[in-house]
């Protein structure tokens, strides 16, 4: 971008990440300040200048952390010049202003920053009125408790609201509006999609989406597949809306790659909701490949994540899935043999690394195996006349065995229900 200074201002911004004693943490607290810390880093404008994990004993309504420690992390983040501070967990609104008001800074919590991320790379329509839809129903909730304490009364002229109404219900109504504005356009832009789609089903190739947690390498592996330049940067989040992409099997038959929005933990529930549609195409495809990266420390949880959001969305049970062992270049030579040894003993799991391409053709090799075991067979004649249909069934590999007959041809075929269609198009 020519002219364009892409070095715009950079709000220095800390990361905490409060690791509550008495909660059973599935997850290391320092994976969780590494998590929020790549969050934080991955939204354009904050440049992370330090973060630590808070160990709690209880949670202190007032301003979550106690006097003791607000203290201390109020020098420390002065010391680094911090205007913004990130809480990696739910922060409510009073506690937000007690602690803006007591530390100087701004403060995002772990939903604020994630709805900043979604909004900053929502691509299609649809992803950013979904985004605006969640983004709105977080400002309402915390709306209502921000101002419990400083209602204002609205005097004068009356006309938003009965003569006594309050600022809240204002704020409250106006925001209601906007949502009951956005959800039409969300049907509509639905609408679209589902013309798009129904047009799509028409060439009734076979979809395979990709899925699995932030970064896991899910753009890599699919750039690589299909060459498509979709967006691949060391930032989670690369992808927001699905994309797809249509590309050849080494068989020769076609399917459509669907590359979706990364998973991550603890999403907020308000979000999983406004997303299901977005992953809605996950919902449709004949074959998920879940993303993993495997050299990530907390690999296992990350996966049993995404296997809770996939059944939480109404993934079907039937729906064959593989699992991707992705980034296998960057474990060690003696992991690597192992990981191998271990993927090759089932034919559902796949050692790979996206960016060297290793591993790569087994995969697709055992893609291409999934749809040739949804093809059916027939048995039919065909006479002399037919001389071009018996041509295109050559063309497309599908023959099985023929015998010349008198009259024709007696053939018995296996083919795709795309075969199959366009054959009795012609
Ligand atoms: P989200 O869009 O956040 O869901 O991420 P994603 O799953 O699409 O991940 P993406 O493809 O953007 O990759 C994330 C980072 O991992 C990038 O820096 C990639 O270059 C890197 N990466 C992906 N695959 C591999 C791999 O096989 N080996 C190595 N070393 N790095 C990889």
């Amino acid at each position: 971008m020519a002219g364009h200074d892409t070095r715009a201002q950079q709000t220095p911004a800390y990361v905490l990440h409060p690791d509550l004693k008495s909660a059973r943490a599935r997850r290391l607290p320092e994976h969780g300040l590494a998590e929020a810390t790549a969050l934080a880093a991955a939204l354009p404008g904050l440049d992370v200048v330090g973060g630590e994990v808070v160990r709690l004993s209880k949670l202190l309504p007032g301003t979550l952390f106690g006097t003791g420690k607000v203290a201390e992390l109020k020098a420390r983040m002065h010391d680094l010049g911090a205007e913004l501070v990130l809480v990696d967990g739910p922060v409510t609104p009073v506690q937000q202003r007690n602690l803006e008001k007591e530390w100087g800074v701004k403060l995002l919590d772990r939903t604020g920053l994630i709805l900043e991320i979604f909004a900053d790379r929502a691509r299609t329509r649809e992803g950013v009125l979904q985004v605006e839809l969640a983004a709105l129903s977080y400002q309402r909730t915390r709306l209502v408790r921000a101002w419990t304490h400083l209602e204002r009364q609205r005097g004068g002229l009356g006309f938003v609201g009965g003569p006594g109404e309050t600022q809240i219900e204002a704020d409250r109504r106006a925001i209601d509006d906007q949502v009951v504005r956005i959800k039409r356009q969300l049907d509509k832009v639905v609408k679209t999609r589902e013309l798009h789609r129904a047009s799509r089903r028409k060439v009734p190739f076979p979809v395979v989406a990709l899925v699995g947690y932030t970064n896991a390498g899910k753009s890599t592996l699919f750039n690589r597949i299909t060459g498509a330049e979709v967006l691949a940067k060391d930032m989670l989040f690369a992808t927001l809306d699905p994309t797809m992409r249509g590309m050849e099997l080494p068989d020769g038959s076609k399917v459509i790659l669907s590359d979706t929005v990364g998973f991550i933990s603890d999403l907020p529930t308000q979000l999983v909701a406004a997303f299901r549609a977005t992953l809605e195409e996950v919902l449709e495809a004949d074959l998920i490949l879940h993303v993993r990266d495997i050299s990530h420390p907390e690999t296992a949880e990350q996966a049993a994540d995404v296997a809770d959001i996939l059944t939480s969305l109404g993934v079907k049970s039937d729906t064959p899935q593989f699992e991707i062992w992705n980034k296998l270049d960057l474990v060690t030579e003696s992991v690597r043999a192992q990981l191998e040894q271990q993927a090759e003993k089932s034919d559902r799991i796949f050692a790979l690394s996206a960016i060297t391409g290793n591993g790569i053709d087994r995969l697709l090799a055992a893609v291409s195996k999934v749809f040739e075991a949804q093809k059916s067979e027939a048995e039919f004649s065909l006479d002399f006349s037919k001389g071009r249909a018996h041509a295109w069934l050559h063309s497309e590999g599908v023959i099985l065995s023929e015998t010349l007959t008198d009259t024709g041809w007696d053939l018995k075929v296996s083919w795709t229900e795309r075969q199959k269609n366009s054959f009795a198009a012609l």
